[in-house]
């Protein structure tokens, strides 16, 4: 059972009923801003340029009052406010922390915005960032609905659980989301004002989440969750908290492989992690080798993927500017520098992120770890339930490879054979042949001939595959499949079901 509950019971809390009504009534949701903005200007709201955005919502009634109020952070007659707002009054929106006065204008304290993350509009509490007025950020400062939680939230397995824990809640983005398909959520926080924060939104949203103060997976030890999501402080560099929502404490990567390696010890049986982790490149040492070392030895089916690897000047000076810092000011250039001596010491070359899923299982942990740099649109969450099943049939495979040499495959539909020819002195040679998948990650694969006779003779209804690479055999010239031959076959046909390409019926 939880340790410290805190439900506080807010007056922010107790502020969301009659806001969420007037949300509702002036029609405060992600489709309406969009249609009252219009593509250009509300492309111009993501690009920090409040001018277009307010000469929109000038003309916008109600709706505009609301989103020059809480998404441009305007100071407002208290009298537009108070009937956009109706039947919220103004004064206890005051003592609740939601509104400020500004001399005679009132203008919010807190952001407050409408997000659909595929299960219909949900609103979200947060602090007010810099984006569209110059702030500095607090140490507590929590955090809104940033690049990183939206492609946590995209890249979250949605299938229906029982329980789900998101750890370090901030603003209560992901436990939001997780409501909308586990039976029970809770979210936890180091940070006292997040979960102030979460506790409003949930209950601006009329969701029931359970709200855990406390470092880590203490505030949760003992219990198992059917899947558990994580946007930690993940940011490499010194072991320093300048930014809670940032900053773990932990030197460079400390806090991916606390989360990575801990995780695991929540899941229930079968249960599922998603999780946003970062992983330094050393000189001379593959990153894959250091997040295996992360894992437990047992219990634990890890897929890890890089989507991209930052150079350490890069990756300073991103996040510097993400914390409303100047590179070009001496306060920021000396907190370079010590950033970048701490990555020169520890022979820090790169700093490669992603996401990493773990699926908790019987038996010696395994790992893919790979890079997944390449675009794609399609949500990874899926995805990863997929890459589990699709894992769990080669792992079985590897315990009686008969079952692979009596199963009959088929390429997927989205799979699809590209050649590519360059000119050369006798006309069109051709180099490479692939395999693309059109859909999800849009893997490829290089093939060569005998796997594209192989894939040729797939079929639902068709030869298992034993049979199939006899026929290969006798087609190649030789009267009987050699060992080596059935286990190229074998490895080549692991690797396509693996990323999905081809499927055992
Ligand atoms: C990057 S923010 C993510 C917020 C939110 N989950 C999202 O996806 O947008 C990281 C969160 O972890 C919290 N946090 C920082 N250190 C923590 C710790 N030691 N234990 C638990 N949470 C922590 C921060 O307060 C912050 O809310």
């Amino acid at each position: 059972m939880p340790t410290t509950s805190t439900t506080t019971g807010s007056l922010l809390t107790a502020l969301c009923p009659e806001l969420r009504a007037a949300l509702t009534r002036v029609g405060y949701d992600a489709d309406n801003l969009l249609e009252v903005l219009g593509a250009d200007v509300h492309a111009a709201l993501g690009r920090s340029e409040p001018v277009p955005v307010r000469r929109m919502a000038r003309t916008a009634g109600e709706l505009g009052t609301l989103i020059r109020l809480l998404l441009l952070g305007d100071a407002l007659p208290e009298g537009d406010v108070a009937a956009a707002l109706a039947p919220v009054r103004i004064d206890r929106a005051i003592a609740a922390g939601l509104l400020e006065r500004d001399g005679d204008l009132v203008r919010a304290a807190l952001d407050l915005r409408p997000l659909d993350a595929g299960a219909g509009t949900r609103w979200i509490l947060s602090d007010l960032d810099d984006s569209m007025r110059r702030r500095t950020l607090t140490e507590e400062h929590v955090l809104g609905v940033g690049h990183a939680s939206l492609s946590l939230l995209r890249a979250t397995p949605t299938r229906p659980v029982g329980s789900v824990l998101d750890l370090g809640t901030g603003c209560g983005v992901q436990a939001v989301h997780a409501a909308s398909y586990a039976n029970q959520v809770t979210a936890t926080d180091v940070n006292p004002r997040a979960l102030w924060l979460a506790e409003a939104t949930a209950a601006l949203n009329g969701l029931d989440i359970e709200l855990v103060e406390g470092s880590w997976f203490e505030p949760v030890a003992g219990r198992r969750f059917d899947q558990v999501v994580a946007n930690p402080p993940f940011v490499v560099g010194p072991a320093r908290i300048e930014h809670t929502y940032r900053d773990s404490g932990l030197a460079l990567d400390g806090a991916s492989e606390l989360v990575i390696g801990q995780a695991a010890d929540l899941l229930a049986p079968g249960g599922t992690a998603a999780m946003l982790a970062a992983w330094v490149h050393v000189d001379g040492e593959d990153w894959r080798h250091r997040v295996s070392s992360w894992l437990p030895t047992d219990g634990v089916d890890a897929w890890v993927v890089q989507r991209d690897v930052a150079d350490p000047a890069l990756y300073v000076g991103t996040w510097l500017r993400d914390a409303g810092l100047d590179p070009r000011d001496p306060a920021a250039q000396a907190r370079a520098e010590q950033w970048l001596d701490a990555f020169t010491a520890a022979d820090v070359d790169g700093i490669g992120f992603g996401f990493v899923y773990l699926r908790a299982i019987d038996g010696p942990t395994e790992l893919l770890a790979e890079d997944l740099t390449h675009g794609f649109d399609d949500p990874l969450g899926d995805e990863a339930s997929r890459y589990f099943e699709r894992s769990a049939w080669l792992r079985a495979v590897a315990r009686d490879e008969k079952l692979a040499w009596t199963s009959r495959f088929v390429v997927d539909p989205a799979t699809a054979l590209e050649r590519v020819a360059l000119p050369g002195p006798d006309g069109w040679t051709e180099r490479v042949a692939r395999l693309h998948r059109g859909d999800g990650p849009r893997w490829q694969h290089e093939v060569d001939e005998t796997t594209i006779s192989l894939l040729a003779g797939m079929r639902a209804d068709g030869l298992p595959l034993y049979e199939l690479i006899e026929l290969l055999a006798v087609a190649y010239g030789s009267d009987e499949v050699t060992t080596e031959f059935a286990a190229d076959a074998l490895a080549v046909v692991a690797g396509l079901v693996q990323h999905g390409l081809v499927r055992p019926v």
